[in-house]
């Protein structure tokens, strides 16, 4: 089985993708919406979390794991790689790799939430490839819950995306990294609004792209990650359940775990 945490419910947009790169893999889902958000916490809470959630994943049978929420990535991947010896798949590597590649400009921009912007560490992973390059950060802490009410082409959420993404407009940037699991659901506003030219870099299809390649170089690992999925949370609500269906584009049970 193939293990994803997230946060909460927006590492859907992880596992939609997994299923669409990789039909035959079973999912173990966990979304720890009793403590979501994560974006706004302090690196030693997310640690922890982070910890326990990656430890409820290998005792549901979980042989991969893929930290889907980016401030996760950002903030306890180091304390992940410390402690968990499956093979760990963060979202942040991926999607800098691309985005290196792609900017003709060596101008990049990337959105997260605050946990995620204020580590600097897409700023510092582009920096590593390429010190050229020039990054402009933008904090967006409204798109999530702008996401998770289903406003997604209002024309209150149209104003709020512009309003965010007009400094990385004023840069000239030509590439943009969403670093946040609920932001590919906003990617024809945010394209819209920063321009057709500029490249979006969506990380959730980048951890796939890179876990379809490593199941490619160890195939030994095929057949431990089938089985049946299932999708646990934190905290169940039917409101959950709603939005979860929709994003995934089929009906979803969530699980009640307790994790701690
Ligand atoms: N999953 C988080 C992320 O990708 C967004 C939601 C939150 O703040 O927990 O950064």
């Amino acid at each position: 089985m193939i293990g994803i945490f997230d946060s909460g419910i927006g590492g859907l947009t992880v596992a939609r993708e997994l299923m669409r790169q990789i039909p035959e893999a079973g999912i173990i889902y966990f979304g720890d919406t009793a403590r979501y958000p994560y974006g706004n916490k302090s690196k030693q809470t997310i640690e922890r979390y982070a910890l326990q959630d990656a430890h409820f994943l290998i005792s549901q049978g979980a042989k991969i794991i893929v930290v889907a929420c980016n401030t996760a990535s950002a903030l306890a991947i180091d304390a992940l790689q410390a402690e968990i010896s499956l093979p760990l798949f963060e979202v942040i590597t991926p999607a800098v790799e691309k985005a290196v590649r792609v900017t003709a400009s060596k101008n990049v921009g990337v959105i997260g939430t605050r946990g995620t912007v204020n580590s600097s560490i897409y700023a510092s992973k582009i920096h590593d490839i390429d010190p050229q390059i020039k990054v402009a950060s933008q904090a967006c802490p409204l798109f999530v819950p702008l996401v998770e009410e289903g406003w997604l082409r209002r024309p209150e959420t149209k104003k709020i995306v512009r309003a965010y993404l007009a400094p990385l407009k004023a840069q000239g940037i030509d590439t943009l990294i969403l670093g946040c699991t609920h932001y590919p659901l906003l990617k024809s506003q945010i394209q819209e609004k920063i321009g057709r030219r500029v490249k979006l870099v969506d990380s959730a299809e980048e951890v796939v792209s890179r876990i379809v390649e490593y199941i490619k170089n160890n195939p030994a690992i095929k057949n431990q990650i089938t089985g049946q999925s299932r999708f646990y949370l934190s905290d169940v609500s039917s409101h959950t359940e709603g939005i979860a269906s929709k994003w995934l584009g089929r009906a979803v049970k969530f699980e009640q775990a307790v994790v701690e």
